[in-house]
């Protein structure tokens, strides 16, 4: 394959502390490594608090049971989701027995159509659920103003967006609390995990005994006296607060997050310049594509197309295929054409979701994309757009 999807990130140096790390530890389940990957995480992402878990999913699904008990939302409260962001952005509203309400996407940042956001606005609605999708930052002071103004909570998912800013502040940190993923492909890896971030010191301790089966011990230190005290007849250490899970990651995971923070703001410039080249491609042939989702702000996840004609995109995604380049759905495209997803609305009813799902797809981006494959992109998209420019020359004689 010419150009896949993903590649292995993971570079040389980092195989070789982890390897080091295992050789010399006797401890590989959550432990200082974690605390450590944390505490890096915080200082390059901008917020007080990181939890590190094991997806961005799992990230996603404490983050929500968190706010669903801090603030005593009610089964069945709503929550308002985008139709088009990875699957785990809603699952963890339906696990946390809330309501999902879908909102369409708009066409330039791939956020929600805010303009539609108001109309589903009930005296249920407890939070929006933003995805910066693609990398590419929604529109926060538009959110902000708008959630404010009615006590509704907003939440992100920056599992595609590591580094992506909004007036030079890193998305996570806009917030109550915010998600990574570090599975592979992402803009860092450790294999598999994934990041909870926030100011809010309740939502960190419930996200970190949530973790954990709800068990006290897992808190900082400065907590436990006071849980003793209250709980005199309970073995500290089997002491539960809290409804949980077990979503720890391990030490080995850490000391690679540790390892790949480190180049992190390296691949976010890398992906940056690549994805800069791609829209130089792109721009002679911008009366065939619907463009563009990268703005101030951007950390490309990936290199995606929008075509006006669905035709066009069916035979480009051939083209490329062809040549050995991989490409996927704009994450899974339309929401609401999932088999589980169908009872809560008609696909059709989010338009510029169903245009996602039809005239779009993307390629993959990371460091190691490399001008030899972006020089054969360049060749291909031209040849593409020249054969149709002919083709409709032919048509008007
Ligand atoms: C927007 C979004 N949210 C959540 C996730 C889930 O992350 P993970 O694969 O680490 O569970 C992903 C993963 O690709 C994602 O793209």
């Amino acid at each position: 394959m010419f150009w896949k999807l993903q590649e292995n990130i993971l570079e040389g140096g980092d195989i070789e502390v982890l390897v080091n790390f295992i050789r010399s530890t006797a401890r590989f389940t959550q432990f200082e490594k974690v605390r450590e990957f944390e505490r890096a995480w915080s200082a390059w992402q901008g917020s007080k608090y990181s939890v590190f878990v094991n997806s961005g999913s799992s990230a996603n699904l404490l983050m929500m049971s968190a706010m669903k008990e801090k603030y005593g939302w009610d089964d069945k409260d709503e929550i308002i989701v985008p139709a088009v962001t990875w699957i785990t952005n809603i699952t963890p509203v339906l696990q946390c027995g809330l309501t999902p309400v879908f909102v369409d996407v708009n066409l330039t940042d791939l956020s929600f159509d805010y303009e539609k956001i108001e109309r589903v606005i009930t005296p249920k609605t407890r939070a929006i659920f933003i995805t910066h999708l693609l990398g590419v930052p929604a529109d926060m002071k538009r959110l902000r103003k708008l959630a404010e103004a009615r006590d509704i909570k907003l939440m992100e998912d920056c599992c595609e967006a590591h580094g992506a800013t909004v007036d030079g502040v890193k998305v996570g940190s806009l917030s109550s609390c915010g998600s990574f993923s570090f599975y592979w492909g992402h803009h860092m890896t450790t294999v598999e995990g994934g990041m909870i971030c926030t100011d809010d010191e309740d939502i960190y301790r419930l996200c970190v005994l949530k973790r954990s089966h709800g068990l006290a011990r897992e808190l900082p230190e400065s907590y436990h006296s006071a849980h003793k005290e209250k709980h005199p007849d309970i073995d500290f250490q089997f002491l539960f607060l809290t409804e949980g899970y077990n979503v720890r990651n391990t030490e080995l995971h850490a000391v690679l997050g540790i390892e790949q923070l480190k180049h992190l703001d390296r691949y976010i410039r890398i992906r940056n310049e690549n994805h800069r080249k791609f829209l130089e491609i792109l721009a002679p042939y911008k009366e065939f594509l619907h463009f563009s989702t990268f703005r101030e702000g951007t950390s490309s996840f990936s290199l995606p197309f929008l075509f006006h004609k669905k035709e066009h995109k069916e035979a480009f995604q051939a083209k490329i295929r062809k040549a050995g380049i991989e490409s996927r759905p704009v994450i899974s495209g339309n929401l609401m054409r999932q088999p589980f997803l169908k009872k809560f609305a008609h696909p059709s009813q989010f338009p510029n979701a169903e245009f996602v799902h039809e005239h779009g797809f993307y390629i993959g981006n990371n460091q190691f994309v490399g001008e030899d494959r972006l020089q054969k992109l360049q060749e291909l998209v031209a040849e593409f757009f020249t054969e149709i420019s002919v083709s409709l020359l032919h048509a008007t004689k």
